[in-house]
């Protein structure tokens, strides 16, 4: 599946649910969050349907993700569902990595490729000030319970917040001493994540360089997307970096997004795509679903432009809708 930019797009991120069960500042409110209704929420017979038919237009990886994908319920069978479609080379997870550590034997049971923790800080204060719940050492279970599945690629998503009591050294030492990579994030201004300054990855590269000498670029691949990575010396796993304001990588977007609630999303920043949800209830037939999804494809965004347009974002879901 080619874009009009010629992207070829073979990566859809699916948000499972918009709910978590933490509360990160900059992408939940404390309190007061729209309960989404049961059955506006797509089956997994949905998601799997639609996954087929874009798998017969190119699709070849999967991302699933939330809000919080661990606490729909089932989730590992979904994992196995997706894995058995023909093209479909890898289902892979984001999770806060909270309900990891029992759930972990049978999502590798169900084959998931790889697994990206978000975790942010190895304070466990301050993570329960970020996330506004005391779950770190749970977390850390999660970690060490993935950690005996070398077969399956972990990555851990750090989002540097601009705190000065924000160690970001001590969340690599997680990659010096494991077969783990870490990635900082660069905070994007989309819902609450407005209220932030992106860290830049020069300044954080410059204090890992401090501590562990100098950085060699990375050339291989390590995974779907945009992030760039680099090698220390004595380390188990690189250090990435995923940096979508200060290097827009746009021009090598492979991917679209399905939101919970069935919106074909095909630019984070903008609200273009195409609902699937009600087609797909009306009994659509495949081409009918594909002509839909090529109509989407084709009206990708060239490029966000969150600096140009800070104020008129026209983005009008957060993080957790979304689906990172
Ligand atoms: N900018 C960058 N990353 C964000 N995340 C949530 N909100 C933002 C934001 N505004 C991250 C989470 C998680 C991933 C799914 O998205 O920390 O790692
Ligand atoms: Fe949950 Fe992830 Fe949002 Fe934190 S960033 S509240 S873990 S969805």
């Amino acid at each position: 599946m080619n874009d009009l930019q010629g992207r070829e797009i073979d990566y859809l991120r699916i948000s499972l649910i918009d709910r978590c069960n933490l509360r990160c500042v900059y992408c939940m409110p404390e309190e007061g969050i729209e309960m989404i209704p049961h059955d506006e929420i797509l089956t997994f017979g949905e998601i799997v349907r639609i996954c087929r038919v874009m798998a017969s237009m190119g699709l070849k990886k999967i991302k699933l993700t939330g809000g919080e994908p661990l606490i729909r319920k089932d989730v590992t069978a979904l994992v196995r569902r997706l894995k058995a479609i023909e093209g479909i080379e890898k289902v892979t997870i984001t999770t806060n990595a909270v309900l990891l550590a029992d759930m972990m034997e049978d999502l590798s049971d169900a084959g998931v490729d790889a697994i990206n923790i978000s975790l942010d800080t190895m304070d466990k204060d301050l993570y329960a000030r970020i996330t506004r719940r005391d779950a770190f050492d749970k977390v850390m279970e999660g970690i060490e319970a993935a950690l005996k599945h070398p077969e399956i690629n972990l990555k851990i998503n750090c989002v540097p917040m601009g705190l000065p009591e924000q160690d970001l050294i001590d969340v690599a030492e997680l990659a010096r001493k494991h077969k783990i990579h870490v990635r900082y994030i660069e905070m994007m201004p989309i819902g609450l994540g407005k209220q932030f300054h992106f860290v830049n990855e020069q300044e954080i590269l410059e204090q890992l360089e401090e501590k562990y000498g100098k950085a060699e670029i990375y050339k291989g691949k390590l995974g779907n997307g945009p992030s760039h990575y680099y090698s220390f010396e004595g380390f188990e796993g690189k250090i990435g970096f995923i940096s979508a304001i200060s290097h827009k990588f746009c021009s090598q977007c492979n991917r679209v997004r399905l939101t919970s609630q069935g919106f074909l999303k095909t630019c984070l920043q903008y609200n273009t795509g195409i609902d699937l949800k009600m087609p797909l209830r009306k009994g659509a037939l495949d081409e009918e679903l594909k002509a839909l999804i090529t109509e989407a494809v084709n009206g990708k965004p060239i490029s966000h432009q969150f600096l140009e347009h800070e104020i008129g974002n026209e983005n009008n879901l957060g993080m957790s809708q979304i689906g990172g």
